[in-house]
């Protein structure tokens, strides 16, 4: 998600010092507190919180790898309601939370509760919106400009729909620093990720080693037929809740079919050869923070 230059000038840019309590809303596996425990852990102690039992397991055990010399602790609830006591932390982070949350600015709210006064609130969310004309392939395949125009209504029209839903905001990561200043937080500031996607030959990291298994995968139609079933059924329930039509629906399946098999054929080779080289441009992906505002007391204590 992060390259590792990028979260070095970020432990700089948020302040962080050894020692912090750290509440992890939404961790999942704990990508947050291994990625920043260098930054924070030696005395430290991070909280990870998320509502999946089977996640935390995994966290729990794969946290005694990476939590030295700190405590990294894991608990189980739902993000409107935190089970932490009232400025009990001085960071409180979540990363892809808030996208998926019918209530994000509730969960928000829970976030600013338990963080300490003049201490950091941080959410990395994404605007996958404005990212759906960069990050689509659209080069070499015959894609026109109105096909590119089409896709971007068509995705506005389904990130609408899936927020009407309740499914949460596909492009909430501008609209957090309103959410950020309506909750009272001050010194409000955002980073966008510097990462472009690519795959070249011959696929050495991590991230390119999964891109072209994907596309292997896309490639020789070896997803699950049930799968693709269900993901286009929901595509289409989402677009109709956005107030698309079924025929715009349907008009657009039908091209992107057909741009989707040419697709196919035209990288089937390359992608056999080894000599696959794609660039899909820019995710957009920010990273946002804001202190609470430090009591009078603390202020006058010097701690603010
Ligand atoms: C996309 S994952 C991100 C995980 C982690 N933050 C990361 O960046 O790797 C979203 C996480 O939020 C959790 N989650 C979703 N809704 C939640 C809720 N209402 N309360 C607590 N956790 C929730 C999910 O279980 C999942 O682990």
């Amino acid at each position: 998600m992060w390259r590792d230059d990028t979260i070095d000038m970020y432990s700089r840019w948020l302040g962080l010092k050894q020692g912090m309590t750290v509440v992890d809303v939404g961790c999942g596996l704990g990508y947050l507190g291994w990625t920043y425990w260098k930054f924070f852990g030696k005395g430290g102690r991070y909280f990870g919180f998320d509502r999946s039992f089977s996640l935390l397991n995994e966290a729990d055990s794969l946290s005694a790898q990476w939590s030295r010399e700190g405590i990294a602790s894991f608990q189980q609830g739902d993000a409107y309601e935190l089970p932490y006591p009232d400025n009990f932390a001085d960071w409180t982070m979540c990363q892809t939370l808030l996208m998926h949350l019918e209530f994000p600015e509730k969960a928000l709210a829970e976030m600013v509760r338990v963080t300490r006064p003049g201490g950091l609130i941080m959410c990395n969310e994404p605007d996958n919106l404005s990212a759906s004309t960069m990050v689509a392939d659209f080069s070499e395949n015959n894609v026109t400009d109105h096909d590119i125009l089409r896709h971007h209504r068509v995705m506005m029209t389904w990130v609408r729909g899936r927020k009407k839903l309740g499914y949460g905001d596909y492009s909430i990561a501008v609209k957090i620093p309103m959410m950020m200043h309506d909750l009272g937080l001050i010194n409000i500031d955002s980073r966008c990720n510097d990462t472009c996607n690519f795959v070249q030959p011959p696929y050495e990291s991590p991230v390119e080693k999964y891109r072209i298994e994907m596309a292997r995968k896309l490639i020789e139609d070896e997803d699950d037929p049930e799968d693709e079933k269900r993901r286009r059924e929901e595509f289409k329930q989402f677009f109709l809740a956005g107030g698309g039509s079924l025929s715009s629906y349907y008009r657009h399946r039908k091209r992107a079919d057909q741009l989707s098999e040419e697709y196919k054929e035209m990288h089937r080779e390359n992608l056999e050869k080894g000599t696959w080289f794609r660039s899909w441009g820019a995710s957009s992906f920010f990273c946002i923070k804001a202190r609470k505002k430090a009591s009078a007391w603390s202020v006058r204590a010097g701690k603010g």
